[in-house]
């Protein structure tokens, strides 16, 4: 899905992926020059076995990866008490690095088995941890964006699980990019740093002026939480008399390469300040049925010009599938729309031009996440990474079933519907088979 609400399906293609992993050429069945790119790559050719569909691999742009332990659990409570009571306790663990790795590699894997090909993750506090997640995405080939979570305002955040100081904050985000950047096996720069306020509510004025100031410096990418609940929409009112992405504005973090999870409670002019600066928002609309109780306007937002991608928020979201997040976006969006009944319209139920079709949702999870990033990923297409998955349509265990359709459209609804990780047969990144 190249641009929203279009669908293009490549049928019986030859897909040319260079020594980097970028997509050359594509050539349908009679195309000419097919035969002989066939026999120029012998036995480097893939064929896709029947029943087999090819898609672009999933963008995750809003992913917390230190919380997929607790995964399904105690979503009983608002965002600032599930923050003290699950959430630090959690994350606060991950000091241990042992205890990290096998987290951390259990969870890329399954997000590689569920057709995840990027993750824009916040890790923890730490940094050792935060370097260990990098590696370990590094080894597993999944293109990841990693930040070391800073959370250094003693008001919000437990002593146990803080940063020290602002001073110490900044330092340590800044030896996370310079391990992740000077990686030796990461010389593609599959993973890349990011700087990681958590949310203006756990960070000192000079913590957020510092990163800032970073941002600008390095040119890595910016990933925060904004206007998630009235709660923390609310205390960033209250500190600065203006809203939080104005706030993250001022403090020179709304860049073209930053994303902000949530958003929902974003005016008017929030929106036009995002576009013009060409900053994103990672759209949780899982996560924001339990945190935020409420739906991001996400049709108006894209007519305004923001750049949206889709994220499952793991594990405020409680499903880790991309897939999921897809049909979240396209269910939650008719729950804003408004009713069919003149009566109802007049009662102002709902707002009006909301719903989201399920192509445009696949193209925010797929090519909008990489519009957002700043990255040549989402598309199949000359020029873009090839990251792409396989639905095998025959597997026993998976929820699809089709009965003999042939109508490009209604295959891909059933495989965007049905489709779990039993039906994933092959996960490529930069064109390398990365299936775990
Ligand atoms: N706001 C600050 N931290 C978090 C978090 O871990 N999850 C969510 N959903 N919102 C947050
Ligand atoms: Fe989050």
């Amino acid at each position: 899905a190249p641009t929203r609400e279009k669908l293009e399906v490549l049928e019986n293609v030859l897909i040319r992926v260079d020594e980097h992993g970028v997509i050359t050429d594509i050539h349908p069945a009679g195309d000419s020059m097919r035969t002989l790119v066939e026999a120029e790559l012998g036995d480097r050719l893939h064929r896709l076995p029947d029943g087999h569909y090819g898609l672009p691999g999933l963008v995750d742009l809003h992913i917390h990866a230190p919380q997929y332990p607790q995964l399904g659990l105690a979503l009983d409570e608002p965002l600032e008490v599930w923050l003290q009571k699950y959430t630090f306790p959690l994350e606060a663990r991950y000091a241990d690095l042992d205890f990290a790795r096998e987290r951390y590699t259990a969870l890329v894997d399954d997000l590689l088995g569920t057709g995840t090909t990027t993750a824009l993750y916040f890790a923890t506090q730490h940094e050792a941890a935060t370097k260990l997640l990098a590696d370990i995405c590094i080894e597993k080939g999944q293109r990841a964006l990693v930040g070391k979570v800073v959370m250094d305002d003693p008001a919000a955040c437990p002593e146990y699980y803080r940063d020290d100081s602002a001073e110490t904050a900044v330092a340590e985000t800044r030896a996370v990019i310079d391990h992740i950047r000077s990686h030796p096996e990461n010389g593609a720069g599959r993973v890349l740093p990011v700087i990681t306020p958590r949310f203006i509510p756990s960070c000192t004025d000079e913590a957020l002026t510092g990163l800032g100031a970073l941002a600008q410096e390095c040119g890595c990418h910016v990933q925060t939480h904004c206007s998630e609940s009235d709660w923390a929409h609310g205390h960033v009112l209250s500190r600065f008399g203006i809203t939080d992405a104005a706030a993250l504005d001022s403090f020179g973090l709304l860049t073209r390469k930053s994303v902000l999870a949530h958003s929902n409670f974003l005016t008017d002019e929030d929106m036009d300040r995002l576009a013009s600066r060409g900053a994103a928002v990672g759209h949780c609309a899982l996560s924001n049925i339990y945190f935020a109780n409420s739906v991001f306007p996400l049709r108006h937002a894209l007519e305004k010009g923001v750049h949206v991608g889709l994220g499952t928020d793991i594990s405020g979201g409680p499903s880790a599938s991309m897939f999921e997040a897809v049909r979240t976006t396209v269910q939650s969006s008719r729950m804003l729309a408004e009713g069919t009944d003149p009566a109802l319209l007049a009662e102002k139920r709902g707002r009006p031009n909301s719903a989201i079709d399920l192509i445009t949702a696949f193209h925010l999870a797929t090519a909008g996440g990489g519009v957002a990033l700043d990255l040549p990923i989402g598309i199949i297409a000359p020029g873009y990474r090839f990251d792409a998955l396989a639905v095998d349509t025959n597997a026993r265990a998976g929820a699809i079933r089709l009965f003999g359709e042939t109508d490009p459209t209604a295959i891909f609804e059933k495989l965007i519907y049905g489709t779990t990780r039993a039906n994933i047969a092959a996960v490529w990144v930069d064109g390398i088979e990365r299936t775990p």
